[in-house]
């Protein structure tokens, strides 16, 4: 509001007395001395009724000086200003307020505000999170929702100490603006991935709970292993990323569930397209979620031991083949492949296997198919004794495995078809680009070309981030090739600044 020079207006010759004495002119001193006093005054008198007038008029139009604009702006916002003091008073003492009662915000800068402590409150309530809890100090979401905090913190105290110039408030309100609008992509995509996180969680504990219910004899459904197996399929038809999921073996039905899931989910990989297995593609996946129920009985510390096994110990891991058909039985009685599946997916061909350790042991199809996707799961999943084998690595592994007749050779074959990346790992390619395997062959070229899936480019050869969605179907590109699967810490560095939700 612009200065106004005279703090009240007179309304008597009294008051013009008392009020105006310091006035230059001396016209009223004068004014109570004789006749010509009655022709001053009624001069003043006039002067004054010229000045009410004047001081009644309205200011300049706001329309017509945008800084006058603004400051009007800013005078409206003072109440919404307060009455956001209020409410977040109540909602959490800070030394925001203190600021916001000592200077003006424009209304752009208390939206800014307004969104900030949205934000906040969106990332504390991720940090309450039991599931966020669960992520160490160097896990991706961890880092994000530092950074995020970090950056509201930047935000809230620039707000507090911006300058009284609406022209400052409004430059700095730019640039804070881009600040936010980053959070809220962290924010949006930290609970994408913790969404994520919770589902495959939740997944594990379904499936143990059916586990554990099996192994103690309680009465259970088809049901939802039937459904469980329909999803898994599904996500094998869209071509979804193979997950090697993990559970501590402190929990061994979990443990054991994290391991079903992981072989159920590569073999829906290898069959769904399959005509051989079609017709059976449901089934063959609920036995590969089952085929190690017998685990919830092995002891947690022997689960967790890191050295080499002895005898004793063996033989107790070994059991979980032997007890695993009694505990199936109730769901299919009249046994076959399923029970067989779940009683002799550790034999092998050497005789080197157990629990029959037969060598030429005539094994169904699909136990022998079973027996290679488990090995490739376990190889590409941590243990305790050893960490995660990469994709290709484990591939290989597997490969040599069935060379030397210890697995099914054409079994082993088909695991070609996931590719030496499977759809979701992170590779570097020949001119150092980066990039994420988005779907691989199927049949003969799949078999035949596992070192060339379809890869969308993340990043170039310089590092730099790609925005434009680019696709290679490397089968087509032959200038270009993988060189190698990123590690998990190189891919957490590259992934987990800007895609954590494909961690
Ligand atoms: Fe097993
Ligand atoms: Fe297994």
């Amino acid at each position: 509001m612009r200065a106004v020079p005279i703090k009240c207006v007179p309304e008597n010759a009294d008051d013009i007395k008392r009020n105006c004495a310091d006035m230059s002119s001396c016209v009223f001193r004068t004014a109570f001395s004789g006749a010509d006093a009655m022709t001053d005054t009624k001069e003043l008198l006039q002067k004054i009724a010229a000045l009410r007038t004047r001081l009644s008029e309205p200011a300049v139009p706001a329309t017509a000086d945008p800084v006058r604009a603004i400051e009007a702006k800013v005078e409206r916002g003072s109440l919404h200003n307060a009455m956001l003091e209020s409410a977040l008073r109540h909602a959490d003492p800070s030394p925001v307020q203190a600021a916001l009662a000592s200077f003006r915000l424009t209304a752009r800068g208390i939206r800014l505000l307004r969104q900030g402590r949205e934000m906040l409150q969106s990332l504390r309530t991720i940090a309450d999170d039991a599931e966020f809890q669960q992520a160490d100090e160097a896990d991706a979401i961890a880092l994000w929702h530092r950074e995020g905090m970090a950056m509201i913190e930047v935000i809230l105290r620039t707000i507090q100490a911006m300058p009284a110039s609406v022209s400052a408030q409004l430059r700095m309100c730019d640039g804070l603006e881009v600040v936010l609008a980053e959070v809220e992509e962290r924010v949006s995509r930290l609970h994408s991935n913790l969404a994520q996180r919770k589902h495959q969680a939740a997944r594990i504990d379904e499936l143990a709970d059916y586990l554990r219910a099996l192994a103690s004899k309680q009465p259970v459904s088809l049901t939802p292993l039937q459904g469980l197996a329909d999803l898994i399929l599904d996500e094998a038809r869209g071509a979804q990323p193979l997950r090697f999921l993990y559970a501590a073996p402190t929990d061994p039905s979990r443990f054991a569930a994290a391991h079903s899931l992981t072989v159920a989910q590569v073999l829906a990989r290898l069959i769904f397209d399959c005509s051989e297995w079609q017709a059976q593609a449901q089934l063959a996946v609920m036995v590969a979620l089952v085929h190690d129920v017998g685990m919830t009985r092995v002891p947690a510390d022997l689960l967790l031991t890191e050295g080499p096994l002895d005898s004793e110990q063996r033989r107790l891991i070994e059991k979980h083949v032997v007890i695993a058909e009694a505990m199936l039985l109730p769901l299919w009685p009249g046994g076959g492949w399923t029970i067989e599946a779940a009683a002799c997916h550790h034999e092998r061909n050497d005789g080197t296997g157990y629990p029959l350790g037969q060598q030429e042991i005539h094994l169904a199809p699909f136990v022998q198919l079973l027996a290679v996707c488990d090995v490739y799961a376990a190889l590409c999943t941590q243990r305790p004794h050893r960490p995660a084998f990469d994709t290709r690595t484990a591939l290989t592994e597997t490969l040599l495995l069935a060379e030397r007749d210890y697995l099914h050779k054409p079994s082993a074959e088909r695991l070609l078809l996931l590719s030496f990346y499977p759809v979701g790992s992170m590779v570097e390619l020949n001119d150092g680009a980066v990039a994420r395997v988005i779907a691989t062959h199927p049949g003969e070229i799949g078999l035949t070309h596992p070192d060339r899936p379809i890869v969308h480019l993340i990043a170039d050869a310089q590092g730099q981030a790609i925005e434009w969605p680019i696709v290679l179907d490397l089968c087509e590109q032959k200038d270009r090739s993988i060189v190698r699967g990123l590690k998990a810490e190189e891919r957490q560095a590259m992934l987990g600044k800007r895609h954590p939700q494909w961690m």
